[in-house]
């Protein structure tokens, strides 16, 4: 299914689903998380786990993860992959993550909000100027 054509099939079902009396925004925001589930289980739980518990010493878990304190790194690393030492709950990473080239920001934007909504209960919807604007280094 085109990109375009499958976020209009996702508007369709969350309208179907009974949500009138819902804010736009709650809308977007489950929208968001239902799109990111899936974008997450495509790109993500190879290495992350469908559970977001990682593997071992292999790859960090992002449930109950420390390194989701800091909602600008998250985005960063989806973004760029990440060759270095990162540390999560005191455990250090050594390996790899490869940089995405097939995401668009408006994809990482609803992986960023997926994550937050089921591993942290955060309901704040990541904005895609968000992801666009966010400088890393
Ligand atoms: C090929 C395996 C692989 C894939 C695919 C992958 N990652 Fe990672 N990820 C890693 C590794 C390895 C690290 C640790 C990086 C380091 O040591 O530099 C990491 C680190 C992270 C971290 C920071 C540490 C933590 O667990 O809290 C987040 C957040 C993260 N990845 C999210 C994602 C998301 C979201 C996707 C999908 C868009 C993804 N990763 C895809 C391997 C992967």
């Amino acid at each position: 299914m085109s990109y375009c054509l499958r976020n209009s099939f996702l508007l369709l079902l969350v309208a179907l689903s009974g949500l009138a009396c819902k804010s736009p925004e709650a809308i977007k925001h489950e929208q968001y998380v239902i799109a990111g589930a899936e974008l997450y289980a495509k790109h993500c739980s190879n290495c992350h786990g469908n559970e977001g518990q990682g593997l071992g010493k292999l790859y960090p878990p992002i449930k109950g993860s420390d390194f989701l304190e800091n909602k600008n790194k998250v985005i960063c690393i989806i973004k760029n992959g990440s060759n270095g030492t990162v540390v999560v709950n005191g455990v250090s990473y050594e390996g790899k993550m490869p940089k995405n080239k097939k995401l668009f920001d408006l994809d990482i934007a609803q992986i960023t909000t997926f994550i937050y909504d089921k591993w942290s209960g955060e309901k704040i919807t990541t904005q895609t100027e968000e992801v666009t604007r966010i400088k890393c280094d």
